[in-house]
């Protein structure tokens, strides 16, 4: 894949903004095996190349990775690759949001996702895992 470098990109500046997820180079080993051996969606712009990518088991429908550029968000990048996962996995989608990631979980709420397994109270770094309409 050659705009890896850029999905690296795009998921380092994005963890460096997450406080609760402390150094984002520990995430690198999961993101590195998704982008080898998942099914890789890539969001590109004519000027800008590579904006966003997710990362997704077909089989499970489960999403690994989502990750828009900070420039394009809020530009339906994100529902658009999300769509595309959808066709290709041919069921609902599931993926775990942070439970800390408000911003995140509130775009999922804005897109008809349902919450399957919520968060335990007062554990902060848990994960909520949603599943798509
Ligand atoms: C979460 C993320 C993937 C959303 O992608 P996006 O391209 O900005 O989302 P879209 O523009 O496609 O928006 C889809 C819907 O969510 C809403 N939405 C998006 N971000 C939102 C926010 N911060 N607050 C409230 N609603 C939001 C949009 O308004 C839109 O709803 P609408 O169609 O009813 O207007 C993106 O913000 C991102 O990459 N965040 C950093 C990484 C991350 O948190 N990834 C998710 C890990 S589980």
């Amino acid at each position: 894949m050659d705009d890896r470098v850029t999905c690296l990109r795009i998921f380092r500046d994005a963890l460096r903004a997450f406080p609760w997820r402390g150094d984002w180079q520990n995430y690198l080993p999961a993101l590195q095996a998704a982008l080898a051996n998942a099914q890789v969606l890539v969001a590109e712009e004519p000027q800008a190349g590579t904006i966003a990518f997710l990362t997704l088991n077909p089989a499970s429908g489960y999403v690994d990775h989502l990750f828009v550029h900070a420039d394009w968000r809020l530009c339906g990048v994100g529902r658009g690759l999300l769509e595309v996962a959808r066709t290709e996995a041919g069921r609902p989608l599931i993926l775990d949001v942070d439970a800390q990631n408000v911003a995140a979980r509130d775009a999922y709420e804005a897109m008809g996702w349902r919450v399957m397994v919520e968060a335990k109270p007062a554990q902060p770094g848990k994960q909520i895992r949603l599943i798509s309409p």
